[in-house]
């Protein structure tokens, strides 16, 4: 069995940035599930938020990301993490990649949702994500190991030390392989695949979380899913993002009339924090009202957004009329699982980074293309963490003994598009506890509970992202149905305004029960901003 020092699960900007920082003497894999370019950082449009341009700083940043995520962050890495953009953007730049410029030759900056100012840097026009990945990709060393098409669905545990030491994975043909290493690090993206409506890639479905979970790692803040207010919409479906740039290029979000929908709704009015405009579109479309962008106003739009306009033609919108069909779908979990300021998670040998973790950094709500800086800071951090370990632990000591687990009969699941659909009608943009209560005994009918200490050696790759699916769907219902308020992303109708008590805490799941935690608040960084 080959071993190594990291095994990194996913192929999203974290993942690479991370394997890009890891010292040259250090033995990595990268897994992915699909295909490397499969991952919602490969699609991103938008861009990366960072104090570059003239006038900005750090501070600003940091002022519009705690407004944006309704002050319920950890503001000592919101800090690090807008401290820490402009040298983040500066390294790309240095190696080589070429961020989209102006007629002066500055860096170009867009504007999106909730931002003070134009902040967003970006490459190919809408094509940033693809830009970013491919430069990393070629950047990775030459002896990285990367394994396309694997399901990851085990994590290994030293019955003794408790440390995590490897992972079981099934092949394209189902078979099984195990790989060991000194540390495991989860960058797998979040949970968009457990919706009807979402920008996500397809193969994004929970599935790092569901496995955290199942190895007794503690998950924090499911209830916290980002709904991204303009996904394409063609046929009653949803067909990818129409990103916010769009409205920062002075786009519109108009009724069938031609009615602006957000004026006097929120004084940034179309460019308001996500879930104010996805609420806004919700509510129209439960009304029975169609919702459009209006593009009228944008020249050359087919030059500024390339992507936007191969989606909407692939999918027979034309540009005839300057109007684009959207809807709300989800797109982003500020949740997962609970690590500590280098994205250690609660299981020793066990790491968390990007989507997958729950860093505070994002609060209720994520401030638009903090994501993709997100994963380039911890990316960069856990490597530098990672790389002092290196001396103290080489894998070259291989003597850990794998316990086997029980084998026995497959439990009842979920239908995939069933969960789905439920997930969106019953768990999304507006909640109420008769809906969640509805999802929540939906899902208890299926027998999740029963695999916990099971062997998925001989269950199929369906089968295990069926368990995944509803574990991590449990997960969120449970922390919606049990936070009474509305803040950020997370609205209920029975409880629509934000409660200070409810500020105070976290929810935390795990395989020990669900727990109220207290957060832990920086005030001093805060009076610092003030
Ligand atoms: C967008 O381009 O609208 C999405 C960017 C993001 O989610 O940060």
């Amino acid at each position: 069995m080959k071993t190594y020092n990291c095994i990194i699960v996913g192929s999203g900007i974290a993942a690479l940035q991370l394997a890009n920082h890891l010292s040259a003497q250090s033995r990595v894999l990268i897994m992915t599930k699909s295909t490397r370019q499969a991952s919602n950082s490969y699609r991103a449009q938008g861009g990366i938020a960072a104090a570059v341009g003239h006038g900005d700083k750090p501070v600003f940043h940091y002022e519009d990301t705690i407004q944006a995520g309704c002050h319920f962050h950890n503001e000592q890495q919101v800090r690090e993490l807008v401290e820490k953009g402009p040298e983040l953007i500066a390294q790309l730049t240095d190696r080589g990649l070429d961020f989209d410029r102006d007629d002066k030759g500055e860096m170009a900056l867009g504007m999106e949702g909730a931002h003070g100012r134009n902040r967003i840097v970006h490459c190919g026009g809408d094509a940033t994500g693809k830009y970013i990945m491919d430069h990393l990709h070629a950047s990775l060393r030459a002896d990285i190991d990367i394994i396309e098409n694997r399901f990851v669905y085990e994590l290994l545990i030293d019955p003794v030390t408790k440390k995590c030491i490897g992972i079981k994975a099934k092949d394209e043909e189902g078979k099984n392989e195990t790989y060991q290493a000194d540390q495991i690090v989860l960058a797998m993206g979040g949970i968009g695949g457990l919706y009807a409506f979402t920008s996500n890639e397809a193969s994004v479905a929970g599935d790092g979380i569901a496995l955290a979970y199942r190895t007794g790692a503690e998950i924090m803040d499911m209830e916290f899913i980002q709904f991204h207010p303009t996904l394409l919409y063609v046929n009653g479906r949803t067909a990818g993002l129409v990103s916010e740039a769009v409205r920062g290029a002075g786009g519109r979000l108009v009724d069938e009339w031609g009615t602006p929908i957000m004026t006097g709704k929120h004084p940034l009015g179309d460019l308001a924090p996500r879930h104010i405009v996805a609420k806004e579109l919700y509510q129209q479309r439960v009304a029975g009202r169609e919702v459009y962008l209006d593009i009228s106003m944008i020249e050359r739009f087919e030059a500024q957004f390339p992507t936007i306009t191969a989606l909407c033609h692939a999918n027979g919108v034309s540009f005839d009329e300057q109007k684009i069909p959207v809807a709300p779908g989800c797109h982003f979990l500020m949740g997962g699982i609970v690590v500590d300021a280098v994205g250690q998670t609660s299981i020793d040998g066990l790491y968390a980074i990007g989507e997958t973790a729950a860093t505070g950094v994002h609060g209720a709500n994520r401030l638009a293309s903090n994501s993709l800086l997100e994963g380039l800071h911890y990316g960069r951090k856990l490597a530098n963490h990672l790389n002092k370990r290196l001396t103290q632990n080489d894998m070259a000591s291989t003597g850990y003994v794998v316990v086997q687990k029980p084998t026995r009969q497959l439990p009842l699941l979920p239908n995939q598009v069933e969960l789905r659909e439920k997930m969106m009608a019953y768990a999304g943009i507006v909640r109420t506890d008769a809906d969640l209560r509805f999802l929540a005994n939906w899902l208890r009918a299926y027998g999740e509970s029963e695999t916990d200490d099971m062997s998925l050696d001989d269950w199929s790759m369906d089968a295990i992202q069926s368990l995944f699916m509803l574990q991590a769907a449990k997960l969120v219902t449970n922390a919606a149905q049990l936070r009474l308020e509305s803040r950020g992303a997370h609205q209920r109708a029975d409880y629509p305004v934000e409660d200070e008590r409810w500020g105070q805490v976290h929810i935390v799941q795990s395989k020990k029960g669900i727990e109220m935690r207290e957060r832990q608040h920086e005030y001093h960084q805060v009076e610092i901003y003030a």
